[in-house]
C-alpha cells in the first residue's frame, strides 16, 4: 500500500506566514506539521510515498529530502495549481497504479497515529473508508450524513446547513474505483476538484464506502487558532530535558525542553514549553505551552502560548499571548517619546493591540 500526501494548496487562513513559507512547514512544539504525518506513515507500515506540491515544492524538497529518515522512499508530484484534493488523486494516478492507497493531508494532525486504522483497510479492504470525528463546527468541512444502520449515505462539502457534526478528518483510505470517480466530477463553487465529491461519486454508483468515527485528537491546522491548540497539544506529552546553559538565576518549573546551544539567562519558564537551538532567552518570563524556535532571542518579555519561528527577535514586551509569530520577525517597544505604535506589516497579518 502506498501513501499520497496532499501539500500542495496556498495557506490562505495562515497569511502571512504562508507568504514566504508552506502551512504544512508550520511547527507544532518546533517539529513541522508534515513531519508529524510522515511519521505517522511510516510507523503505520507504509514505506511509498507520493508527495503532491505546488508552488512551495523547493521548501517541502529541502525540508523532506529523500524520505529516508523518516524510512520512507518520496517521490514528488507537482500539481501545477491548487486546483483541488480529488485533482492530486487525478495526478497521482501512474504513481498510484492499481493499489489500495492511504490520502493524507499534510496540514492535518492526527494524536495516536493511524497504524491501527491502516492494518484495518488492509484486513478489511473496501472502495473507500473515511475517518470522522465529531466537531462543533462542522460546516467549516466535508460533512458525512449516516443512515439508520450507520453506513454513510453522504457527503456534502462544507455545507451551510450540516446534516451532521461528523466532519470529514484528512485522512481516506481508498481502493482503485476512486481513480475512475475523480475523472468523474466537475470542479465544485470554489473551483476545485473536492475530494467529497469524489466519494459522493462512489455511493451514487452504489460502491462499498465504510466510515470509522474517531475520537483521538485532530487538527485541521489551516488556521492560527487550530495551530496553537496543536501545539499545545504536542506539548502536553513534552518530557523534559535541559542540554542548553541555564544560569543560577532561571527558574524552570514542570517539563521544560531546551535544546543545545540555547542560552537561558535570569528567566523564569513554566512548562510545558520548548526551546530551540542557539535560542537567547534573558531577563524573561516564558508560561505554559510555548515553542520558542532555533535561534530567537527573547528578552525582558514575557509570552505564553503561542509558537515563535526560527530567528526572530522579542525584546521589552510584555505580556504576548495566543501570538504565532514568523520568522526572523522583530517584536520590540517603539521608542519612548510618544506613545505610538510603529508597525511594518506583512500583507494579511493580524496585530491586536492592547
Ligand atoms: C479539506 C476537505 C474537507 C475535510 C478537510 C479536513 O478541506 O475538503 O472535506 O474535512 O480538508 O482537514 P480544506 O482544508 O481543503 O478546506
Amino acid at each position: 500500500m502506498k501513501a499520497l500526501v496532499l501539500s500542495g494548496g496556498s495557506g490562505t487562513r495562515l497569511r502571512p506566514i504562508t507568504h514566504t513559507s508552506a502551512k504544512q512547514l508550520v511547527p507544532v512544539g518546533n517539529k513541522p506539521v508534515l513531519f508529524y504525518g510522515l511519521e505517522a506513515i511510516a510507523e503505520a507500515g507504509i514505506t511509498e510515498v507520493g508527495i503532491v506540491v505546488g508552488e512551495t515544492e523547493a521548501e517541502i524538497r529541502r525540508a523532506v529530502g529523500d524520505g529516508s529518515r523518516f524510512g520512507l522512499r518520496v517521490t514528488y508530484l507537482r500539481q501545477e495549481a491548487p486546483l483541488g484534493l480529488a485533482h492530486g488523486v487525478l495526478i497521482a494516478r501512474d504513481f498510484l497504479g492499481g493499489e489500495d492507497f492511504l490520502l493524507f493531508l499534510g496540514d492535518n494532525f492526527i494524536v495516536g497515529g493511524i497504524a491501527d486504522i491502516v492494518a484495518g483497510f488492509r484486513a478489511n479492504p473496501a472502495d473507500a473508508r473515511l475517518l470522522l470525528t465529531e466537531v462543533p463546527d462542522p460546516g467549516r468541512f466535508g460533512v458525512a450524513e449516516l443512515g439508520p444502520d450507520g453506513r454513510i449515505v453522504g457527503i456534502e462539502e462544507k455545507p451551510q446547513r450540516p446534516k451532521s457534526d461528523l466532519a470529514l478528518v484528512g485522512v481516506y483510505l481508498f481502493g482503485p474505483a476512486i481513480h475512475r470517480a475523480v475523472r468523474a466530477i466537475a470542479p465544485s463553487a470554489r473551483g476545485e476538484l473536492e475530494i467529497s465529491d469524489a466519494v459522493q461519486w462512489l455511493l451514487d454508483a452504489g460502491l462499498d464506502v465504510r466510515s470509522t468515527v474517531i475520537t483521538g485528537y485532530w487538527k485541521d491546522t489551516g488556521n492560527v487558532d487550530d495551530m496553537l491548540e496543536a501545539n499545545r497539544t504536542v506539548l502536553e506529552g513534552l518530557e523534559h530535558g535541559v542540554e542548553g546553559e541555564v544560569d543560577g538565576a532561571t527558574e524552570i518549573i514542570g517539563r521544560v525542553r531546551i535544546a543545545s546551544g540555547a542560552i537561558v539567562k535570569g528567566t523564569r519558564i513554566v512548562g510545558p514549553a520548548i526551546i530551540g537551538t542557539g535560542a537567547r532567552i534573558v531577563d524573561s518570563y516564558i508560561g505554559p505551552f510555548t515553542s520558542i524556535g532555533d535561534g530567537v532571542r527573547v528578552e525582558d518579555s514575557e509570552i505564553e502560548y503561542s509558537i515563535v519561528l526560527d530567528g526572530s527577535t522579542i525584546q521589552g514586551v510584555r505580556p504576548i499571548e495566543a501570538s504565532l509569530v514568523g520568522r526572523a520577525v522583530e517584536v520590540t517597544p517603539a521608542a519612548r517619546t510618544r506613545a505610538a505604535h510603529r508597525l511594518v506589516l506583512g500583507d494579511y497579518s493580524r496585530v491586536r493591540i492592547a
